[in-house]
């Protein structure tokens, strides 16, 4: 459920697409990409990459999940390497995930998360704030998303595992006992959730796996600053006030 802009102010909200778009945002962050840069449009992508500049910026970004015409990147995680992304401003927009960030601009505190970082996530939120936490799914074309209910569960048990305690509404002690179900073939999982059938169909059933991976070593935190997201330093919570 989706709170008013009033009660998300107080709130620390982590936005969730794990097929893909903050898996890939993790992974370019994770690459030594400069920023992310999310916005709504091909043709507002188009217009930020050009006042940027070339030699800095990338396209990346999907439609109905395959990579946009004449742009550098699609929605790959596996795309983002360092190689290709080391030092560039990646100008990203998706049909569900970078839609689900827009839709934060009411919150104090945006974060990006998936199973890659969920316990780094878990420190960076219980370590700073003792505000609620609000986990949005970014779901596919304002549908429910099994493959995101199962990452906002593998958040909450982070969180848990972290607080020790906390107050669960329905929609998180929910998004819990599904991850627990699930947990132990995550892949399976995804692989049988029908964002998850999309891509196997589409040729990506090997970004299933990488996806699917919890906690993995030095996976980044994203957090929104601005217009931009940047891997989360502890320390610099202060600023990140919006
Ligand atoms: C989205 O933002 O809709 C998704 O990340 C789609 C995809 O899997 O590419």
């Amino acid at each position: 459920m989706v709170q008013s802009d009033a009660e998300l102010r107080h709130h620390t909200v982590v936005v969730v697409d794990v097929l893909r778009a903050t898996s890939t945002i993790i992974a370019a962050l994770a690459a030594g990409a400069r920023e992310v840069i999310p916005v709504d449009t091909v043709e507002n992508a188009v217009k930020v990459a050009q006042r940027i500049g070339s030699d800095r910026a990338l396209l990346c970004g999907e439609r109905n999940s395959v990579r946009i015409e004449g742009f550098h990147l699609g929605n790959s995680p596996q795309e983002y390497t360092p190689e290709v992304v080391a030092g560039k401003t990646l100008i990203l927009t998706t049909t569900n995930g970078t839609m689900a960030l827009a839709r934060t601009h009411a919150a104090g505190r945006v974060f990006c998360g998936s199973f890659l970082n969920a316990a780094r996530l878990a420190e960076a939120i219980v370590g700073t704030s003792s505000e609620t936490v609000t986990i949005l799914c970014a779901g596919t074309h304002g549908r429910f998303s099994l493959d995101d209910v199962y990452a906002a569960g593998a958040i909450v048990s982070a969180l848990l595992g972290k607080a020790g305690e906390a107050t669960l509404l329905d929609g998180a002690t929910a998004a819990l006992h599904l991850f627990r179900t699930a947990a132990d073939d995550m892949r399976g999982a995804l692989a049988a959730s029908a964002h998850g059938r999309t891509l196997i169909d589409l040729g990506f059933g090997s970004d299933l796996e990488y996806c699917a991976r919890l906690d993995v070593e030095d996976a980044p935190v994203p957090v929104l600053d601005g217009s931009q997201i940047r891997p989360y330093i502890p320390g610099t919570d202060a600023l990140l006030q919006r």
